[in-house]
């Protein structure tokens, strides 16, 4: 029998409550992990944060759709992504980017936030010179894309692993995991407490794991929304999502080792 979950920590996005609880789905808690709960906390918190930097730049990206398509890729400056970037995330997480050294987080947590905003705005710098002269048959930088390429490239520089997922993925390059599926079921309950990451610390306690939800906003149903089955304008069918409801999950696993 698999032994996961030794450790279940549930953690309120809003209130940013930290409590840790009994799973919420499968796995025992048999045994105690010798990991100090501190630890567990701050991995907790650096793994939340960088769900929420991939997920704010991906809203950028959102937020810039239609200047993106009508420039073909070439509108949004790599500056210009990174000053929107840090409003989003100081919006979204009360932390402000530029006066990181005078915060309280660990140094890795630092080292791991500088590193995704740098990785972000290089792969904005590439889709800029990939797309000047303009591309043939450009077909959009979408929320997804840029998430999947800054996601490879972060995962291949530090180590920390960062997927976009879904129940049903477009990309089969997205399909979950099994531990992925089940938190992903979960967050699919209408019960379900809305904003609430679901976590824990992988069995032999080498990698911490988190599951960030995304929520179907107006501009997703675009394309994710209804009707179902009919295609969107990149040629996949619709999920037939609506408004607010969850839309797939960001997935952390961070070495717990540095
Ligand atoms: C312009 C159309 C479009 C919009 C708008 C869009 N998506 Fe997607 N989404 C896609 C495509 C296409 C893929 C598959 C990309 C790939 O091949 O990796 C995808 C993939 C995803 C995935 C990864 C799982 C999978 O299906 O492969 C998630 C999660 C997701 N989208 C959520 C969202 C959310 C949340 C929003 C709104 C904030 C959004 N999308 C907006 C087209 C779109």
């Amino acid at each position: 029998m698999r032994r996961r979950l030794p450790w279940m920590v549930v953690t309120l996005l809003a209130g940013g409550a930290l409590a840790a609880g009994p799973p919420i789905f499968g796995g025992e808690q048999s045994e105690r992990s010798s990991i100090p709960f501190q630890t567990v906390l701050e991995l907790e918190h650096t793994a939340r944060l960088l769900a929420v930097l991939l997920d704010s730049g991906r809203a950028v990206i959102n937020d810039n759709q239609i200047l993106l398509d009508e420039s073909q890729g070439r509108g949004l400056t790599p500056e210009a992504f990174e000053r929107q970037l840090l409003d989003m995330f100081r919006g979204r997480a009360g932390i402000d980017l530029h006066e990181l050294d005078h915060t309280a987080l660990a140094p890795r947590t630092k080292r791991l936030l500088r590193a995704l905003v740098e990785t972000s705005r290089q792969v904005i710098a590439d889709v800029h010179r990939e797309l000047s002269p303009p591309a043939k048959g450009f077909t959009g930088f979408i929320p997804a894309a840029f998430g999947a390429r800054v996601s490879a490239r972060f995962t291949e520089q530090t180590g920390v692993r960062l997927k976009q997922t879904a129940l049903a993925p477009r990309n089969p390059a997205n399909r979950p995991d099994a531990y992925e599926q089940g938190a992903l079921e979960a967050f699919a309950d209408a019960a379900y407490p809305r904003e609430t990451v679901i976590s824990e610390m992988a069995a032999n306690s080498a990698s911490f794991r988190l599951m960030f939800p995304l929520y179907a906003t107006r501009h997703c149903l675009d394309c994710h929304g209804e009707p179902k089955g009919v295609v969107d304008r990149l040629g996949y069918p619709r999920e037939g999502l609506v408004l607010g409801q969850n839309a797939g999950a960001i997935s952390v696993m961070l070495p717990v080792k540095p």
